[in-house]
């Protein structure tokens, strides 16, 4: 396949992994390198990435929500992700357009399944329904110590409260790790683990290498 046929053919990327541990730092740096090369970039994110989807994120995330199961957030977040794959995600796709997600369906697996203990069978049919044959083509796994992670988000926050999920504690963070890798062992062909504890210009350069080998030079 020549490069230019690769250019030709939209790639839909995900990166996932626990708070502060660099997604949204690397999916922008990905995203500015591949239009400098002369690829139509799409840069999303969950929850949200298209308006339903940002009004659910508003009241998913808005402090003032009430406490509710997480049977309840993951039909949220499913619902959320439903309009953002019919309104952002697959367009993009059909135009030849490269997408980047910020968090997608691994988050709902570790956060609502690992972590929140819902069957994960339940959660793989609903992605099912749901996501379809608009699987990501790669994920990136930014997989980072706990502790790093919470220090980073809160550095970043100039030592505002952390938000409802950075405000659990470090074991919490840590079985969130875990589920992380756990999903990368069982489909490693999709799941790319990434050291994100390095520098972040050796992380993008290690990034693009990635998406190089994977789809091919761009
Ligand atoms: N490799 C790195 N080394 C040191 N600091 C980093 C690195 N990557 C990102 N940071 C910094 O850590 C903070 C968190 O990074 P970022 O917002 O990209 O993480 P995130 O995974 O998107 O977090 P969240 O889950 O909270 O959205 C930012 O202040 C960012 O500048
Ligand atoms: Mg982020």
């Amino acid at each position: 396949m020549s490069a230019y046929h690769c250019f030709m053919t939209g790639r839909f990327i995900t990166f996932e992994g626990g708070e502060g541990s660099g997604k949204s730092t690397q999916a922008r740096l990905l995203a500015t390198y591949l239009r400098s090369r002369g690829i139509a970039v799409v840069e999303t994110r969950e929850p949200g990435g298209s308006p339903f989807a940002e009004a659910l994120r508003n009241f998913i995330l808005d402090p003032a929500t009430p406490p509710h199961a997480p049977l309840s957030e993951a039909l949220l977040f499913t619902a959320a992700r439903a309009d953002h794959l019919d309104a952002t995600i697959r367009p993009a796709l059909a135009r030849s357009d490269w997408v980047i997600c910020d968090r997608f369906t691994d988050s709902t697996r570790v956060y609502q399944g690992a972590a929140g203990g819902l069957a994960d069978a339940a959660l793989a049919t609903l992605e099912s329904l749901v996501v379809g044959d608009t699987r990501p083509d790669l994920t990136v796994l930014m997989d980072l110590d706990a502790a790093t992670g919470l220090a980073r988000a809160r550095e970043r926050a100039g030592g505002a409260p952390p938000d409802g999920y950075e405000a659990r504690g470090l074991a919490y963070h840590d079985l969130l790790r875990k589920a992380f890798l756990a999903r990368a062992t069982a489909e490693p062909s999709r799941i790319a683990v990434i050291d994100a504890a390095r520098p972040i210009d050796l992380i993008a350069d290690g990034i693009r290498s990635l998406v190089a080998t994977r789809f091919g030079p761009a």
